[in-house]
C-alpha cells in the first residue's frame, strides 16, 4: 500500500474557505478592500531595489550561510536595533523567508513522534504545520511556563503576535527564557513584527535583560517582509544559539536552502537603512488610526493590537457573521478561527492596503 499523503497530516488550507466572501466583496461597485492576508502593498524602497539590481549578475551558487557582508549586516542590526551584545557570525543563519523556517524547523531539528512543539493558543498557523510535518505533537499554551515540559522540545513565542498584536513584556520574556533553559527546551522567538510597535515597545529575546547576555537555548527569527516591504524577496534570518544554528546550517546546506545572491545584497541594504522603516511605520500608523476609529464607531471592540500589522476586533458575534457582513460592504477580513478556536468571535483586520483603499473602507464602515 502506498504511504498516506503527507498532506493528510496537515490542517485544511484555511484561506480556501474565504473565497466565497472574497467573491462577494469583489462585487462591490467600487471594488474590494482586501484586509485579509497581511501582504505588503507599498513599493520596495528605492535603495533596496537598487542593491538587488546591482547584484543581478550573480551566475554562481550563493552559500546557505550567506556572504560575510550579510552576516555583518545581521549582527550589526541586531546589536544596534535589538540591543544584542557580542554576536559572532556563528550566531547567524539566513533563511529563505521566515515561513519556510517555521514550517521546517522541527523537521530540521530531528523532531518526530513523541516530541512536542508548543505555540500560543491563538497563533500563526504555520507553527502547527511545522510540528505536523515532522510528525511531532502540536501543543497550544496560554502561559508557556505552565506547560508540562515532558517531551517538550521546541517552544515558540511570537511577540508582537499575529493575530492579536499582543506584546510580551521584558519580564515575561526573561521568565520564559529561564524556564525553557531550566527544562532543556529550545526557545524560538518569532519577532517578525518587532519594528511595528504602536502602544508598546517590543523587546527581543536577544536583549541582555532577557537572555542574560548568553544565547544558549535561544533563537530569534526576523523577517524583512513587513518592515521593508520585501515579502516578494523572501528575506529573513535567525540569530541565537551557535550550536543549534551550526547544526541547522549543515542540514540546510545538504538541502540547498540558499537565499539568492541578489536578495542577500538587498538585505544588506535594507538592514543598513532606518529611514524607509520609519516612513513605512508612518503609513501603517495613519491607516491604523483611521481603521481603528471607523471600527470602534461601528461597535467593534479592539483587543490587544498594541503592535503588528493587525487589529484584532470583535462585535461579540461569530467571526463568520462579521466576515459575511463586512464582505457585503466590499471589505474582506480574516476570521479569527483561522488562528485557533479561541478566535472564533474575532476578526483580524490587516493594515496592509493602500491609503486609497483604507479611505474606501473607512467610508463604507461609516455609511
Ligand atoms: C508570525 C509570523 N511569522 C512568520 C511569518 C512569515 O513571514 P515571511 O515568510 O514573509 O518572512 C508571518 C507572515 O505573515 C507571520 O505572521
Amino acid at each position: 500500500m502506498p504511504p498516506a499523503p503527507v498532506s493528510d497530516r496537515l490542517p485544511v488550507f484555511p484561506w480556501d474557505r474565504l473565497e466565497p466572501y472574497k467573491t462577494a466583496a469583489a462585487a462591490h461597485a467600487d471594488g474590494i478592500v482586501d484586509l485579509s492576508v497581511g501582504t505588503p502593498v507599498d513599493p520596495v524602497p528605492e535603495l533596496i531595489q537598487r542593491a538587488l539590481a546591482q547584484a543581478s549578475d550573480s551566475p554562481g551558487y550563493p552559500t546557505v550561510w550567506g556572504t560575510a557582508a550579510l552576516r555583518d549586516a545581521i549582527t550589526g542590526w541586531c546589536e544596534r536595533r535589538l540591543g544584542a551584545r557580542g554576536l559572532e557570525h556563528t550566531n547567524v543563519l539566513p533563511v529563505v523567508g521566515s515561513k519556510e523556517l517555521v514550517a521546517w524547523l522541527p523537521t530540521q531539528l530531528g523532531l518526530g513522534p513523541g516530541d512536542r512543539v508548543a505555540y500560543p493558543r491563538l497563533a500563526y498557523p504555520t507553527y502547527e504545520v511545522g510540528a505536523r510535518l515532522a510528525g511531532a505533537d502540536p501543543v497550544v499554551y496560554d502561559s508557556p511556563t505552565e506547560l508540562d515540559p515532558d517531551g517538550l522540545r521546541l517552544l515558540w513565542l511570537n511577540s508582537p503576535s499575529n493575530p492579536t498584536g499582543r506584546v510580551l513584556g521584558q519580564d515575561e520574556l526573561a521568565r520564559t527564557v529561564a524556564w525553557a533553559r531550566e527544562h532543556g527546551v529550545l526557545l524560538a522567538s518569532d519577532e517578525c513584527y518587532l519594528e511595528l510597535g504602536w502602544e508598546a515597545d517590543p523587546v527581543s529575546v536577544l536583549h541582555p535583560d532577557v537572555c542574560g547576555g548568553s544565547y544558549e537555548g535561544v533563537l530569534a527569527l526576523h523577517s524583512l517582509s513587513k518592515r521593508s516591504n520585501l515579502a516578494g524577496y523572501r528575506a529573513a534570518f535567525m540569530v541565537g544559539d551557535a550550536a543549534v544554528l551550526g547544526e541547522l546550517l549543515q542540514i540546510r546546506k545538504h538541502g540547498g536552502m540558499m537565499t539568492p545572491a541578489p536578495v542577500q545584497a538587498a538585505t544588506i541594504a535594507a538592514l543598513g537603512d532606518d529611514t524607509h522603516v520609519t516612513e513605512q511605520r508612518e503609513r501603517y500608523a495613519a491607516r491604523r488610526t483611521a481603521l481603528r476609529g471607523a471600527l470602534a464607531a461601528q461597535g467593534f471592540r479592539i483587543e490587544h493590537s498594541e503592535a503588528s500589522l493587525y487589529l484584532w476586533a470583535t462585535r461579540d458575534e461569530p467571526c463568520w457573521d462579521t466576515v459575511g457582513d463586512l464582505s457585503k460592504r466590499g471589505i474582506l477580513v480574516a476570521p479569527g478561527d483561522f488562528y485557533g478556536v479561541a478566535g472564533e468571535r474575532f476578526v483580524r483586520v490587516a493594515l496592509t492596503a493602500t491609503d486609497e483603499r483604507i479611505d474606501a473602507a473607512v467610508r463604507r464602515l461609516s455609511a
